[in-house]
């Protein structure tokens, strides 16, 4: 069986009251629960994960190491600053994906700029929920 961690971000505890036209009118339980969906059908094991905080992302990635076969992390803001994130990602040696609810590329001018994408396998930007359950099913293909 497929371990998957998931990883949300700073704020997305908020997800269906911050700012809807862009993030959608789900709530992070309605997303966790489209989650879990997934993993029963799917026979994956995924541990779920929300912080607000840079340092506790960084020790739930360190722990990941050996643990899990893949990552799917939607880091919020910090893809646009956080180095440390970053460098977690690098040492842990497990295949992460990055995922964003929103088109990242739209809108303000500082989210364009991704430093967490470079040391991902890939980056999912713009598809809202449905990007998180593709993120888990490419950890299906044989060359995941
Ligand atoms: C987000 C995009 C980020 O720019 C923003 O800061 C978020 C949510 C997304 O899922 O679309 O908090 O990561």
């Amino acid at each position: 069986m497929k371990r998957i961690l998931v990883i949300h971000g700073p704020n997305l505890n908020l997800l269906g009251q911050k700012d809807p036209t862009l993030y959608g009118n789900f709530t992070l339980e309605e997303l966790n629960q489209k989650i879990m969906d997934f993993a029963s059908k799917n026979e994956v094991e995924v541990k779920l994960v929300q912080s607000n905080y840079e340092g506790e992302i960084v020790d739930e990635l360190q722990k990941a190491r050996g643990r899990f076969d893949g990552i799917v992390i939607n880091p919020a803001a910090y893809a646009h600053y956080s180095y440390v994130i970053r460098s977690a990602i690098e040492g842990v040696q497990v295949p992460c994906l990055e995922v964003h609810i929103s088109n990242v590329h739209k809108g303000d001018a500082f989210r364009r700029k991704d430093v967490i994408g470079p040391v991902c396998v890939g980056v999912i930007s713009g598809l809202g929920w449905i990007g998180y359950l593709l993120a888990l099913e490419y950890f299906f293909f044989p060359t995941s």
